[in-house]
């Protein structure tokens, strides 16, 4: 019992050596997505996390496993779209994810594992609207 205690205890202080990369790169004003307030508001609390350069890492982001899973979100969701670099961005490739923001805030985004924690990333059906509506995508 004692042996086997120690032995998880051992494997978890190992597995704090290994250490994701988390980088913000610098973020250039005039790269950023611009919106109205109201709309960015909502993307600042409930995407950016994930989807910018102005990632805030909180403590448990500094432990393994979950610094594992939690940076994997943010490099994934970063090379998907990344708003810290919306003007770098083609018109085909703006429009196509506005089309995908159109259908994920009503499906998949944010990451269920996110809101989990983050409650007010939550988005509410006059959030969703308000988004869909500043995508422009007319179904
Ligand atoms: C916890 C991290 C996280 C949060 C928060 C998050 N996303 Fe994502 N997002 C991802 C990841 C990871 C992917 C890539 C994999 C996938 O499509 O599921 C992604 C993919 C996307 C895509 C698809 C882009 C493409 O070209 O394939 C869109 C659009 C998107 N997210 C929009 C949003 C919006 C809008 C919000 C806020 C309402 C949001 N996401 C919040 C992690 C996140």
């Amino acid at each position: 019992m004692k042996r086997t205690l120690l032995i998880i205890v051992g494997l978890f202080i190992a597995i704090q050596f290994i250490r994701p990369t988390q980088q913000n790169a610098k973020v250039i004003d005039e790269l950023q997505l611009k919106a109205e307030p109201k709309v960015m508001k909502v993307l600042k609390t409930s995407c950016y996390d994930c989807h910018s350069d102005n990632t805030v890492w909180p403590w448990y982001s500094q432990i393994a496993p979950f610094s594992w899973t939690i940076t994997e979100h943010v490099v994934d969701g970063r090379a998907a779209v990344n708003f810290s670099k919306w003007e770098t961005y083609s018109q085909e490739k703006k429009q196509k994810e506005l089309r995908s923001i159109y259908k994920k805030v009503y499906a998949s985004m944010p990451l269920s594992s996110y809101t989990w924690i983050h409650k007010d990333a939550i988005l509410t059906k006059e959030q969703i609207k308000m988004i869909r509506d500043w995508t422009g995508v007319r179904r």
